[in-house]
């Protein structure tokens, strides 16, 4: 007897935070990047996502976080529904419920996760049993950073170079064990600004009109290059002054860019300087800042740091709390 196709699936995913960050799209139909980025998929955060396919709904139902979700949230989900639907030629409505297990309003949601997840679920819903590569190249038109959350441990999306982006997708560099000893200690800071504009909006602005985004470009391939070499040889002391190096340059196109866009708080700032003084102090690279689009700070160190990082940064006025993360998993199919 043919399987009936129950047309529920549920899958959970985890966000991630760049090393070398996305930040420009070529081209925006194919949901193509001006360059390769480099992530760690994080730990014990996650989206869980379940999708039911209705023949019976007219319209797709979307909640998020226990509320219905309305306008741009709304829009975005059923735009990527709409894409799932055609590539299994199906017309039905869908019933989508989202929750990530850490709070939303600290802004550390991600569309990565939840996008990731998103596409995980509709697409096993319809028992489309796409590989991972075929997930992540998916996921990007959701959200650029949702094609990295597919994997687990050090993650690269590689822009390619086909005009029709079939060479445009993530794959694991490195699984979630390889270096067990590497840390994010995430520092959220108090009063950190709801985005007022899209990332993928934002970016676009900054390629337009950022002077110094070109000089940004022709340097990446050689500092992804490195960043590559340095966690293969889980070398802190080449690794960490390049993950700053990279954030600074994605800190700088951001503020050079007409208008400017500044995602950090007094305390972010003051986060970055007390790094920079624990370092200098030390004699050597005990921590790395980054930052994607956010006020938060996610601050890299080693296990055997972390208390003394802890103790810095956590006494700074502003700082909410920190948690300590590691290497993850990638997203996985749970129901
Ligand atoms: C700064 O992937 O969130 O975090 O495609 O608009 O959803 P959309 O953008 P998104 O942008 C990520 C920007 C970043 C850098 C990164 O994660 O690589």
């Amino acid at each position: 007897m043919p399987r009936v196709p129950t047309l529920e699936a549920t899958y959970e995913a985890p966000p991630n935070i760049a090393l070398v960050k996305y930040w420009g799209v070529r081209d925006r139909a194919r949901a193509i990047p001006f360059n390769s980025s480099i992530s760690v998929t994080l730990d014990r955060l996650r989206s869980r996502t379940c999708v039911r396919f209705d023949p019976t709904l007219a319209t797709d139902r979307v909640t998020l976080n226990g509320a219905t979700a309305t306008g741009g949230p709304r829009e975005s989900v059923v735009r990527f529904l709409d894409r799932v639907r055609t590539l299994a030629h199906v017309p039905y409505g869908a019933d989508v419920q989202s929750e990530n297990n850490f709070p939303t309003a600290s802004g550390l949601a991600s569309s990565a996760s939840g996008f990731a997840a998103l596409a995980g679920a509709a697409t096993a819903a319809l028992d489309l049993k796409l590989s991972g590569r075929e997930l992540s190249k998916l996921a990007r038109f959701g959200s650029g950073s949702a094609a990295r959350s597919v994997f687990g441990g050090i993650v690269e999306w590689r822009a390619g170079i086909l005009p029709d982006g079939s060479d445009c997708y993530a794959r694991p560099l490195f699984g979630p064990d390889y270096w067990p000893a590497l840390v994010d200690l995430v520092v959220v800071v108090r009063g950190a600004p709801v985005k007022s504009v899209r990332s993928e909006d934002a970016m676009q602005t900054t390629v337009a009109t950022s002077p110094t985004y070109a000089r940004r470009l022709a340097e990446l391939p050689r500092r992804t290059h490195k960043i590559r070499a340095a966690i293969r040889a889980r070398d802190p002391r080449r690794l960490f002054p390049l993950i700053m190096e990279e954030c600074d340059s994605f800190r700088e196109v951001c503020e050079t860019t007409r208008p400017s866009l500044d995602y950090l708080t007094t305390t972010s700032r003051a986060l970055i300087g007390e790094v920079r003084s624990l370092n200098r102090e030390a004699g050597r690279p005990v921590a790395a800042y980054t930052h994607d689009a956010g006020a938060h700070l996610h601050v890299f160190t080693l296990t055997k740091d972390v208390p003394r990082v802890r103790r810095r940064l956590g006494k700074l006025p502003g700082v909410e709390r920190t948690a300590v993360l590691h290497p993850g998993p990638g997203g996985r199919r749970v129901a």
